[in-house]
C-alpha cells in the first residue's frame, strides 16, 4: 500500500473530521506553562513523518470539532505501516462499539516527538481528549504527580485482564500505585535490520557480527564494496541517535551497566559513555547525506528499496516492511540483535490512558477495554511489528518474524526499558538527554555531549 493509498484508507475512515492539509508536524513551545516549574511536562523536538497528515481534526493533535461523547484519540501512529496497525485496532473496536463515534487526531512525528507539547497543555488547561498514546512507566509520572490520569483499576482492569498480562508490564501501568494505563504492545528495540540482496552484494554476513566495534567494520565494508548507504539513520530529531547510542552502549557494556546509568549514576561510567559516543561518531560518517532531514520511515523505504544496506530501529520497521508490496521477511529483509544484545530484548510499550475532566467518559471506558482485550491486541500487534502484552493472544497468524521475536522474547535473560522512548527515565531526564544528543548529532562533540548526558540527571 502506498502512501497515497494509505491516506485515502484514513480518509474514509475519518471522513467527518478529516481536514486536508499537508502533514507536517507543529513545534509548539511551553514557554509560559506556569503548572510546569521543572519542564516535566513538554518537548519542542518535532520531527514530521513522511506519512504523516493521515487523518484527523487539525493533524496535530490540539483538538477540533469533537463532539461531547466522541471519542477523540490522539496518537503519532502515521508513519510506515503505524497507521494499518492503528486502523486495525479501530476495525475491531468498532465491530464491538459501533455506537461509538471516533475522532481520529494524530499528532505526527516519531517516537512521540510532536505529542506531548499538545497533549500536556491540553490536560493541564482541563481540556484533554478522550485518551492518548503514551509510554508507561517514567512517561506517565508528570500526570500522576498532579492526579490527572484516571485511577482504572476497577473499572477497566478486571482481574481476568490483570491476570493475562505479563507481571512486568501490569507494575509499568502503575507508576504511582494506582493503574492508570493500557498497554497494548511490546516493541523491541535493539534490533538490526538489513536488505538481504544489499548485504550479500558486499559479502556481509550479518549473523558473523558480534559486538558494536565489527559493526563498524561492517558498515565500512558496506561502503567499499556497494553504492548503498550503509546505515539508514535519521538525525532530523535526536531520537533515533539516542536509541542507537543505548544499544551500543548495551552492546559494549551490557545490562547492569546500563541499569546503573538509567539509575542516574553516570560518573562511574564516564569512559563507557564517552566509547559509546565515540563508536556512534564513526558510525556517523556512514549515515546517508540527508540523515538531517528524513524520518526514519524515510530512511527504512531506502532499505526497502535497495538503496541501504542496515537500520537500527524498533521493530516498528518490520511493520513497514509488512505493508510494502514483495518484500518479505528471509528473502527482501531480516534482521540481527543489535551487535552484542543478543540475550537482551530491549522493550518499548505503548499504552493508552483516561485523563481526568474526561469529555467522553463511556466511550473512553469502552476503549481502554477493549484496548486490554484479546482481539485488540491479536488485530494490533502482527500489523504492528510488535508482540502483544497478554499471554492468551492467539499468535500462530503473527507470521515467521514477530514468531522469532517471541521466542527471543522469551528466551532473552532481560528485558531493560529504553531511554528514548520514555519508559526508563523522568520526562525531564528525557528531554534533556534529546537535547544532548540534538547537539551531538550536529556537531560529534564528545566532551560536550558526555558533559550533557552528566547533567541531565
Ligand atoms: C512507539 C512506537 C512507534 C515509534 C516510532 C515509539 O516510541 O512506541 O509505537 O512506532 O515510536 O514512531
Amino acid at each position: 500500500m502506498n502512501d497515497h493509498e494509505r491516506d485515502d484508507d484514513a480518509n474514509r475512515l475519518t471522513r467527518r473530521h478529516y481536514v486536508a492539509g499537508a502533514g507536517a508536524a507543529v513545534a509548539v513551545g511551553l514557554a509560559g506553562c506556569s503548572d510546569d516549574p521543572e519542564g516535566d511536562i513538554g518537548a519542542t523536538e518535532t520531527e514530521g513523518d513522511s506519512g504523516g497528515g493521515s487523518g484527523g481534526d487539525t493533524e496535530d493533535g490540539s483538538g477540533g470539532d469533537a463532539e461531547e461523547g466522541d471519542l477523540e484519540i490522539v496518537h503519532w501512529w502515521t508513519a510506515g505501516g503505524e497507521q494499518d496497525a492503528y486502523q486495525a485496532l479501530l476495525d475491531g473496536f468498532r465491530e464491538e462499539y459501533p455506537d461509538v463515534e471516533i475522532v481520529d487526531n494524530p499528532a505526527p512525528g516519531g517516537a512521540g516527538s510532536a505529542i506531548d507539547a499538545v497533549i500536556q497543555n491540553r490536560v493541564l488547561d482541563g481540556d484533554p481528549p478522550s485518551t492518548f498514546q503514551i509510554w508507561p512507566g517514567q512517561a506517565l509520572t508528570p500526570y500522576t504527580d498532579e492526579d490527572l490520569l484516571e485511577d482504572i483499576g476497577d473499572s477497566v482492569w478486571t482481574d481476568e485482564m490483570e491476570e493475562a498480562y505479563l507481571g512486568d508490564i501490569v507494575d509499568l501501568a502503575r507508576p504511582a500505585g494506582n493503574l492508570v494505563a493500557v498497554p497494548i504492545n511490546i516493541h523491541r528495540l535493539n534490533n538490526l535490520f538489513y536488505n538481504v540482496e544489499v548485504v550479500e552484494s558486499a559479502n556481509v554476513d550479518p549473523t558473523d557480527i558480534n559486538d558494536p566495534q565489527q559493526l563498524a567494520d561492517a558498515l565500512q565494508t558496506v561502503a567499499d564494496e556497494t553504492d548503498a548507504t550503509p546505515l539508514a539513520h535519521q538525525t532530523q530529531s535526536p531520537w533515533s541517535s539516542l536509541q542507537l547510542w543505548e544499544s551500543i552502549f548495551i552492546g559494549m557494556q551490557g545490562v547492569d551497566a546500563y541499569r546503573t546509568f538509567i539509575d542516574g549514576d553516570v560518573s562511574s561510567l564516564e569512559t563507557e559513555v564517552r566509547n559509546a559516543l565515540e563508536l556512534l561518531n564513526t558510525y556517523s560518517e556512514f549515515f546517508p547525506e540527508d540523515a538531517g532531514s528524513i524520518s526514519w520511515d524515510q530512511g527504512n523505504s531506502a532499505l526497502i528499496e535497495g538503496d541501504a544496506a542496515f537500520i537500527h530501529q524498533g521493530d516498528w520497521a518490520a511493520g513497514q516492511y509488512r505493508a510494502a508490496d514483495g518484500f518479505e521477511f528471509g528473502e527482501g529483509w531480516d534482521m540481527v540483535a543489535f551487535p552484542g544484545t543478543t540475550s537482551v530484548y530491549q522493550s518499548v510499550i505503548d499504552s493508552f490512558v483516561f485523563p481526568t475532566n474526561n469529555p467522553s467518559p463511556e466511550a473512553t471506558e469502552k476503549f481502554l477495554s477493549y484496548a486490554g482485550s484479546v482481539d485488540a491486541q491479536a488485530r494490533f500487534n502482527p500489523v504492528k511489528g510488535s508482540i502483544p502484552p497478554r499471554t492468551d493472544v492467539p499468535t500462530d497468524d503473527f507470521g515467521p518474524f514477530l514468531s522469532r521475536q517471541i521466542e527471543d522474547f522469551n528466551n532473552s535473560n532481560t528485558q531493560p526499558p529504553s531511554i528514548a522512548h520514555g519508559t526508563s527515565v523522568a520526562p525531564s531526564v528525557h528531554s534533556s538527554l534529546e537535547e544532548a544528543f540534538a547537539n551531538f548529532n550536529g556537531n560529534g562533540d564528545v566532551d560536550e555531549a558526555y558533559q550533557a548526558i552528566a547533567n541531565s540527571f
